[in-house]
């Protein structure tokens, strides 16, 4: 289903452009293996390469939430860094399609690829779906059905405007096939922030992390908290925190903290659970993946993390009431706990006593699906 590009009358033979489009976090792990497989593939179609520029939002702007990131996944500077900064969900949404729509005008790309379900996501989405631009979303199909996260909207919009989607789960292509995406595109390529992580693992084994913060091995907890659901309520962050200082009695738990956390913290007061845990500034990638390989479990709200302790097969307990990665819990580590204080402290019990899930790692989760996606991207475009 390839749309009439408004710019194909600009076309010549020249290098096809496609825009590898990142804003946050997460996102920068999913570019990075699709970037360094497009250049294997320019070196072996020379005379059909395909030009990979790099966009940055600048949804997230701090070095340690950035720029550390490009650093450790070996991405060079983006080639055009938008600088939305924060903002509420319409200004940040919306500041991001007046840049991109500007930057789109005047490179003419031929495809746009976007990641995961951020803001950046889904307003460069509906930007170059607007401009008849083809859009290929990279973890499409992933539904929490709870319409109060605000990236299950983004997901959502973001594949109803998706030309090519590419799934990391079978359960994911289900979704999509229900919400009347044709088979035909929809393309089952496995999960890339594993392939970033298989490729890195061997380096992130040689950071000093742990020596530096006086860890060992298995002898901590990790957490990362940084949902809205968690950190902009009260209530629900305190019976959180109430949990791990419990849980900190039993076993260290180490927090690198997300900006947004810590200005919630502050804001409502919380300061005294600062001394519950180690608190750090968030890490960069290569740091972050010894300190959670090497730990005894892992809590968290976030989506990827999921993803990679399943990998790994580290205990992983979800503070959250949903996922939209089931296939964590079926075939994985994963076990949601939501803000139960409660059912967190019984079930990291459960893990300190050594009883938990082992695990099966899904399907395509091999360190090659950035190889399947540059491959169709390459017939298709
Ligand atoms: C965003 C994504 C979320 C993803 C997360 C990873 C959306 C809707 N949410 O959430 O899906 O899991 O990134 O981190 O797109 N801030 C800084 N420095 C930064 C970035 C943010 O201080 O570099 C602070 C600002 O106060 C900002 C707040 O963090 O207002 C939230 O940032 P924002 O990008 O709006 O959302 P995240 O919570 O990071």
């Amino acid at each position: 289903m390839k749309k009439n590009n408004c710019f194909s009358k600009y076309r010549n033979n020249y290098k096809r452009k496609i825009f590898l489009v990142a804003g946050a976090r997460p996102n920068f792990m999913k570019i990075a293996p699709i970037y360094h497989e497009i250049r294997c593939y320019n070196r072996i179609n020379p005379n059909n390469s395909i030009n990979a520029i790099i966009i940055h939002t600048g949804q997230h702007y701090d070095k340690n939430m950035s720029d550390f990131f490009f650093r450790d996944l070996g991405l060079p500077k983006p080639d055009i860094y938008l600088g939305v900064g924060s903002g509420s969900h319409a200004v940040q949404t919306a500041n991001v399609m007046v840049k991109f729509e500007k930057i789109c005008l005047e490179k003419k790309p031929d495809l746009i690829v976007v990641v995961g379900d951020i803001n950046s996501t889904l307003a460069c989405s509906v930007v170059a779906a607007k401009l008849l631009v083809p859009v290929a979303h990279i973890e499409s199909g992933l539904r929490s059905f709870d319409r109060t996260m605000p990236e299950e909207i983004n997901r959502i919009i973001t594949d109803s405007l998706s030309d090519y989607l590419f799934t990391t789960c079978s359960d994911a292509n289900v979704n999509l096939k229900k919400e009347g995406i044709f088979q035909k595109n929809i393309f089952f390529v496995g999960n890339v922030m594993i392939d970033t992580l298989i490729r890195l693992k061997e380096k992130a084994q040689k950071s000093k992390i742990l020596q530096k913060l006086r860890l060992k091995r298995k002898n901590y907890a990790v957490l990362t908290l940084h949902r809205p659901s968690n950190v902009d309520n009260k209530k629900t962050l305190q019976k959180i925190l109430e949990a791990i200082k419990k849980i900190n009695e039993h076993i260290e738990i180490v927090f690198p903290v997300h900006p947004r956390t810590i200005k919630q913290i502050e804001k409502f007061g919380l300061n005294k659970y600062k001394k519950s845990m180690k608190l750090l500034d968030p890490l960069a990638y290569i740091d972050f993946l010894q300190l959670y390989m090497n730990a005894k479990f892992v809590l968290t709200d976030s989506g990827g993390i999921q993803e990679e302790t399943t990998y790994l097969g580290i205990p992983c307990l979800t503070l959250r009431e949903n996922t939209e990665r089931p296939i964590t819990i079926k075939e994985g580590t994963n076990v949601l706990v939501g803000s139960d204080a409660n059912l967190i402290i019984k079930e990291t019990k459960k893990i300190l006593k050594g009883n938990f899930k082992k695990v099966k790692r899904p399907k395509f989760w091999d360190g090659k699906a950035a190889q399947r996606i540059v491959k169709i991207v390459g017939e298709i475009l």
